[in-house]
């Protein structure tokens, strides 16, 4: 069978940094026989838009479109604006999740014994880590993100800014639909109970889109009576969130509050250093360590390289899952392990975490595990 194509942009910032220590661990996991993938790497990013005038190389669209799968480092640099106000190097993260309809931002939200919280500006370990193992589902293709906003200007005066939040009939069912799926998949339901649960967060007591999307949510919940309905507003859900982590199994939620949620559910994994998140559509698929180009760590070989190996990791689960190719999750399957035993052995510890370890040498401690357990 020909090999998964693999198209990889690391675009800014750390994102380079973190990328080059993905490609390591491919590397190692590919040892030993020919890779069933091919990487092939794209220019692309505010940085790139600074030098070029354009957000990425013209291959790059149609590679990603032509990709088995895309894997994208981090975009944003200050000062790399497009004329119209929005990020340089948007059209390789927001850009692809609408051009090629990733509806799905799955965001896995576990937190592997050994990590540390860092709270209060001290690091601790805070939950305990069998507490914490769900899955956040984010829709990824409207509410407040759909482009379709304005400002009313009056003689060159900005009067009124207008966002217009949008919930579809079609967006919601399917993003709800993949949640319920992934409750039925995932064996082990919530920590705390082991019910197969899935959690619906809006604010269904003030606003009618996500009235539609609680609505939608029973609906489509009647084709899984085995999997238990939950309801949280999402105020009352941040707190329940740090809280009582063990009783989430699978979360849905719109756009926007997906978005802020995640980065609260990071805090229970170690931090943002081990988000990583997976754009999922019909068709095509795209991973991305969520934390950013970080811009004031750039070019220190500092930032935590663990984000980037988890979304590598589902990456290559998607693939199995979508090819039913035992190739491609046995080797996620040993990534899992590695980071595991790296990460309860406290060996690569970077500086979010209260260590020293570089994001190279981390890269090459999960490396060597990979490479041991392969021995
Ligand atoms: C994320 C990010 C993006 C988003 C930004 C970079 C546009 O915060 O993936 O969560 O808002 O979706
Ligand atoms: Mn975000």
């Amino acid at each position: 069978m020909a090999a998964y194509e693999i198209a990889v942009f690391a675009g800014d910032g750390t994102g380079p940094e973190v990328v080059r220590e993905g490609v390591k661990i491919l590397g190692a996991l590919g040892e030993g026989g020919p890779a069933p993938w091919r990487l092939t790497e794209y220019a692309g990013g505010g940085q790139y838009y600074l030098k070029t005038g354009r957000e990425w190389d013209p291959s790059g669209e149609a590679a990603a479109r032509r990709a088995d799968a895309i894997l994208v480092g981090a975009v944003g640099w200050p000062g790399a604006t497009l004329p119209n106000g929005d990020i340089a190097g948007r059209a390789l993260v927001l850009g692809l999740r609408e051009s090629l309809d990733l509806y799905a931002n799955v965001r896995p939200c576990r937190l592997y014994p050994g990590v540390r919280h860092r709270i209060s500006g001290e690091y601790r370990e805070v939950w305990a880590p069998k507490n914490v193992d769900m899955v956040i589902v984010r829709e990824n293709t409207e509410d407040l993100y759909t482009p379709a906003r304005g400002r009313l200007t009056r003689e060159g005066e900005t009067e009124v800014a207008i966002d217009t939040r949008i919930i579809t009939r079609k967006g919601s069912e399917r993003v709800i639909r993949y949640a319920y799926e992934l409750a039925r998949a995932r064996a082990r339901g919530a920590p705390g109970d082991g019910v197969r649960r899935v959690t619906c967060v809006d604010k269904s007591n003030v606003m009618e889109g996500c009235r539609f999307f609680r609505e939608t949510f029973d609906r489509i919940g009647a084709d899984y009576p085995e999997i238990v309905r939950d309801y949280a507003y999402v105020d009352a859900f941040t707190q329940w969130l740090v809280r009582n982590p063990e009783q989430y199994n699978v979360v849905v939620a719109t756009n926007m509050m997906g978005d802020i949620i995640t980065d609260l559910a990071a805090v229970l994994q170690g931090g943002m250093g081990f988000a990583s998140g997976g754009n999922i559509g019909a068709a095509h698929a795209m991973f991305e360590p969520v934390h950013g180009s970080a811009p004031k760590y750039a070019g220190k070989n500092q930032v935590n390289p663990f984000a980037t190996f988890l979304a590598i990791e589902q990456m290559l689960r998607w693939l199995g899952e979508r090819h039913q190719d035992p190739q491609m999750i046995d080797p996620a399957d040993r990534l899992d392990r590695a980071v595991a035993l790296v990460l309860r052995d406290g060996s690569a510890r970077t500086y979010d975490q209260g260590g020293h370890v570089t994001t190279s040498e981390a890269g090459d401690v999960v490396a060597a595990a990979i490479r041991s357990e392969a021995r």
